[in-house]
């Protein structure tokens, strides 16, 4: 029987928690024909190896394994586009989600109809708390606030990350999504304003074993995913990331300058001292944060580093060209000017880390 239904199941570190939930869909889904995607983003706890074990006994275990562009929500995507199922269903691998739910999904999905169907925590009951600690519940509540008035929509829990989606629908969204970060429902619900949703309520559950990958990365990504959504598309999320470390290296300059004038230095070596401050400052960020999937590691980072010193410093020209012509034609207004060529330098600096610097490579 060809599969009915495709389990994406994105993987990192779960070694010891991938077959308690094979076993679980199979007592689950009994009458219904399934099959479960794992995708791996080369868990260097040897997950992958055990989805192999498993797969030796059930041919309805099959294993996707990334090396490249990791990331929770290009791991759902690419999952979701490997299946010949008509529906799909993305959920944790951890445990958290119960199998069991799936049924109620796909119900929901083919009564309303509707082309997703989403579960949803109930994050204000004592219930999800227990799961997820009163601050985390508290802090998804806020972003789940955020998305709504974001997106315009009455959803309870975009921020989940357990739902079914038709292959048709999940098809027809697929290329207009930011692909970054952890949010995947957000970004879908975003992106396509037509879809018919559905939310059945669910009781998040603990972790089974090993810990969750949710951290301040993936809350800095989450705010850039909101201003992209927010400016309609207009402004990238890694655009927002790269001028967010920009605001914050100006920050820095302005700290190191007074330092530095503090211990006596002259004017132009401070001044000198604090600008390469801060351009060291905003790579470290941007490789942490911006293009973290694409970062630099080990020596590669001194040659990153060098190589983004160069970019500024052609970057202050571009900057100091665009202010003159600017300066010229509006006959000696500063501020315009100014403002002209630091704009001018900053979609220098953010179009060639982007598409240079940074680029997409094939592994790493
Ligand atoms: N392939 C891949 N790559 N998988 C990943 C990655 C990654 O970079 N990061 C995490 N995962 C996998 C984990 O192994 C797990 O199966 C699932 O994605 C969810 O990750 P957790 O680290 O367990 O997330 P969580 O439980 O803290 O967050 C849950 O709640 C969020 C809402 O607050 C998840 O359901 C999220 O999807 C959800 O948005
Ligand atoms: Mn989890």
């Amino acid at each position: 029987m060809p599969p009915r239904i495709c389990i994406v199941a994105p993987v990192f570190n779960e070694r010891r928690n991938l077959e308690s939930l094979v076993q679980r869909l199979d007592a689950a889904l009994a009458d219904v024909a399934w099959e479960i995607l794992f995708v791996d983003d080369d868990s260097p706890d040897g997950s992958a190896e055990e989805i192999r074990r498993i797969a030796r006994f059930d041919p309805r275990v099959r294993l996707i394994l990334r090396i490249a562009d990791p990331g929770l929500a290009n791991s759902c995507i690419q999952g979701m586009l490997s299946s010949t199922a008509d529906l799909l269903c993305v959920m944790d691998a951890d445990g958290q989600h119960d199998p069991m739910l799936i049924r109620d999904l796909i119900q929901a999905l083919e009564t309303a109809p509707a082309d997703l169907a989403s579960a949803c925590r109930e994050l204000a009951g004592a219930d999800c708390s227990e799961a997820l600690g009163v601050r985390r519940s508290r802090l998804s509540r806020l972003g789940n606030s955020l998305i709504r008035w974001a997106i315009r929509r009455e959803t309870r829990d975009p921020l989940s990350g357990f739902f079914v989606i038709r292959r048709e629908a999940c098809l027809a969204v697929v290329r207009r999504l930011s692909n970054s970060g952890f949010k995947l429902l957000f970004d879908i619900l975003a992106s396509h304003p037509g879809l018919r949703h559905v939310e059945v309520p669910f009781r998040f559950q603990p972790r089974q074993a090993g810990e969750s990958k949710l951290d301040a990365l993936a809350i800095w990504q989450f705010g850039a995913l909101l201003a992209e959504k927010l400016s309609r598309g207009w402004l990238p999320a890694r655009a927002v990331s790269f001028l967010a470390v920009g605001a914050l290296g100006l920050l820095v300059h302005l700290a190191a300058l007074y330092a530095a004038l503090g211990i006596s230095l002259t004017f132009a070596a401070a001044q000198f001292t604090a600008a390469l401050t801060a351009m060291t400052c905003n790579f470290a960020l941007n490789n942490a944060l911006t293009f973290r999937d694409r970062r630099f590691h080990g020596v590669g980072l001194i040659r990153g580093w060098l190589a983004y010193l160069a970019i500024c410093s052609a970057g202050l020209l571009a900057n100091v060209s665009m202010a003159s012509w600017v300066y010229e034609r509006l006959q000696g207004l500063a501020l315009p000017a100014a403002l002209a060529g630091i704009a001018m330098d900053t979609l220098w600096k953010f179009v060639i880390s982007d598409r240079v610097l940074w680029r997409r490579r094939r592994t790493g």
